[in-house]
């Protein structure tokens, strides 16, 4: 099968890529490098080679707003599958800045529609959420809860997400897949790819990896009086390589889904900030000095998944533990240059 991944030298999109390589597929990659650069399509590529992957992984610096560019994309391959991840994803950027959201994430993935419609592409697998659902009623998460976007990153993926369930009925004969991400953590074994924001991290793992390897002084631990068994957030932390793995699957039994369906990838369990500071400080056997500060904006008491329909729909759970999503989101900061 030849794959397009849009944004697939991103952090999870880079894991996906290497996931459909080990499957053999044929994979051609777009991504506008606005946050990663060409040394992780190197990486790719050194790790195909260590894969024995025999084909060439093609790469195309372009951006998903330019439909122009996009249409020559298309009309060069013939693709079976995209695998769209291209976009921003930053709540509290979009909160500042929403218009460069609604461009990016949701014109950016109507001319990918519009290109899969064209060229009757029959499969599309769309990089959602756990954003989409709010503030949880309850947790765990059923994909059936109720969806509230709260700020506009999230609301962007509920858009698109409409759109496909909407475009679907005009086209009964595609699969329309949104998965929607929990907490993503962890990276590559080889430690070659991995989360590499710029700036100062908004996410909790490379935060604690930063604090590590002494490049920041301390974590600020946003609230201590939430909802939770300690009183800081909880979240459903899965390791990148799982989620990329969920993305196969997905495309892999995507045959028995044609029309719409909105897919958990999570692990199910919930664990707070301090959960994950102490595993990690057990587990690599490192210090990481905290301090409590003020919540952030936005920030909800638990978030967690329940998983059991992505079981039942693409045959997949998560298999890597909280142990490993820390040692190699360490192991990943260690080797970074
Ligand atoms: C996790 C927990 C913070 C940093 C966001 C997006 C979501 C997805 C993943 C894109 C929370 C606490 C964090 C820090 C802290 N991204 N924290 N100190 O906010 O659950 O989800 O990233 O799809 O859409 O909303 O992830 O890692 O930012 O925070 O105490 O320096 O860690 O309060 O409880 P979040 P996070």
């Amino acid at each position: 099968m030849n794959i397009l991944v849009t944004g697939g030298l991103g952090y999870i999109g880079s894991h996906i890529s290497i996931e459909l390589l080990k499957k053999n597929f044929n994979v051609v990659i777009i991504d506008n490098l606005s946050n990663t650069s060409l040394k992780v399509y190197e990486n790719i590529k050194l790790l195909a080679k260590n894969l024995k992957y025999e084909k060439d992984i093609l790469f195309f610096n372009a951006d998903v707003r330019d439909k122009q560019e996009l249409e020559k994309i298309f009309n060069k391959f013939i693709f079976d599958a995209v695998v769209h991840l291209a976009g921003l994803k930053s709540v509290s950027e979009s909160v500042n800045d929403p218009l460069s959201y609604y461009d990016n994430n949701l014109q950016g993935s109507l001319n990918i529609l519009e290109c899969i419609a064209k060229n009757n592409i029959n499969k599309f697998i769309f990089s959602s959420s756990a954003t989409v659902y709010g503030k949880p009623k309850e947790c765990p998460i059923k994909e059936d809860q109720e969806v509230c976007a709260v700020n506009p990153y999230g609301e962007t993926k509920l858009f698109v997400e409409k759109i496909m369930s909407s475009i679907s009925k005009k086209f009964p004969e595609k699969s329309f897949i949104s998965l929607r991400y929990f907490n993503p953590i962890g990276a590559h074994k080889s430690g070659l790819i991995g989360d590499r924001p710029s700036g100062v991290p908004n996410n909790l793992m490379p935060y604690i990896t930063q604090v590590a390897s002494g490049s920041r002084k301390e974590l600020s631990i946003f609230g201590k009086d939430y909802n939770t068994h300690d009183g800081t957030g909880v979240r459903d932390y899965i390791h990148v390589v799982d989620l990329a793995r969920g993305h196969v699957n997905a495309l892999m039994y995507s045959e028995n889904l044609v029309g719409y369906n909105s897919i958990n990838l999570g692990t199910g369990e919930g664990y707070s900030v301090l959960d994950i500071v102490r595993k990690f400080e057990e587990v690599n056997q490192i210090s990481i000095p905290y301090v409590f500060s003020e919540r952030r904006d936005g920030d909800i008491d638990e978030c967690y998944a329940n998983a059991d329909l992505a079981k039942t729909l693409i045959n997949w759970e998560s298999k890597l533990g909280l142990a490993e999503m820390c040692k190699d989101s360490w192991n990943f900061e260690k080797r970074k240059k």
